[in-house]
């Protein structure tokens, strides 16, 4: 079946950005000339998907207003004679249909999934967590719809970390079917490296069966006393194929101060607008940078 529905989750408090995120989301933040987020919507887009169901919190409204049709804003921009920054705001709005589902406690990745179920209904839908940004773009997403098609399951993305790293992540337990795909047989919510089932991490993509739902509404607090996704999809594994798809190239992580800067940096530098001045920039100082 088609993957027609995107959902974004987009609630979380962005405490590792506070202050800032204290009133701009940190999916707001830009990485180069657009927000964090768009790079998600854009992935979404470019395999097809038509709707894009953004989960949030009512202290999150700037979300909602980026991707909602300004009118008066589209307006005045025409008639100081800049059509193609109105067109440009315009298009943003026109890129999917988009809902926003209210996430009304912060109770983990896995339950703001579940908040979507009525948007969402009896089809297979994907997740994409807009923190993690691939350097292959929507070819990670496309290539996860083709697998869960061929297999009529789940998929989630893979990628190896330094085995020290577990605990950031969901981990796998794996039987390798063929190149990049794997058959999951188990998964843990951030492991100690002690206890890992492998250093193959879960990033920020999923396609998942409508099954998940009923999985979800079975799952108890697990790590950090919240519902997670990992749970679900490990209670979902002993009905129904979960499939994982190893990445390639390049994963930015922009879900730290430190992530976002270096993405920021690296975009940049690989950027064909950007990238001269910079490069410029950064060949001055050949020995201490200075200090601000
Ligand atoms: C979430 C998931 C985790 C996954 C990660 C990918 O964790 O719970 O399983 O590996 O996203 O980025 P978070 O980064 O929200 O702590």
């Amino acid at each position: 079946m088609k993957i027609r529905k995107a959902v974004i989750p987009a609630a979380g408090l962005g405490t590792r950005f506070l202050p800032l995120s204290k009133s701009v989301p940190k999916e707001l933040l830009p990485l180069l000339d657009k927000p964090i987020i768009q790079y998600a919507v854009e992935d979404a887009v470019a395999c097809g998907i038509e709707l894009v169901i953004i989960v949030t919190s009512r202290e999150k409204m700037a979300i909602e207003n980026y991707f909602s049709r300004n009118m008066a804003l589209e307006h005045i921009l025409e008639q100081k004679g800049k059509g193609i920054l109105s067109d440009k705001l315009r298009h943003i709005s026109e890129m999917a249909d988009f809902r926003f589902v209210s996430q009304k406690e912060m109770l983990g990745l896995g339950h703001a999934v579940l908040s979507t179920k009525e948007m969402v209904g009896d089809e297979p839908f994907a997740v994409i967590l807009p923190d993690d940004i691939f350097q292959q773009r929507e070819q990670v997403l496309q290539r996860m719809i083709e697998i869960s098609e061929q297999y009529q399951g789940s998929v989630v993305a893979l990628k190896t970390v330094d085995s020290s790293e577990t605990e950031r992540w969901g981990v796998a337990k794996v039987n390798r079917i063929t190149g990049s795909r794997y058959k999951i047989e188990d998964l843990v919510e951030k492991p100690h490296p002690s206890v890992a089932p492998s250093n193959l991490a879960v990033m920020g993509r999923y396609v998942l069966m409508p099954e998940i739902f009923s999985a979800l509404e079975a799952t108890s607090p697990g790590w950090g006393g919240e519902i997670q996704l990992t749970d679900g999809l490990k209670s979902l594994l002993k009905r129904q194929g979960v499939y994982g798809y190893q990445i390639e190239g390049e994963y930015y992580d922009t879900g730290t101060i430190q992530g976002w800067i270096q993405t920021t940096v690296e975009l940049a530098m690989k950027h064909p607008e950007y990238s001269p001045a910079l490069r410029e920039r950064l060949s001055l100082f050949k020995g201490d940078l200075p200090q601000i």
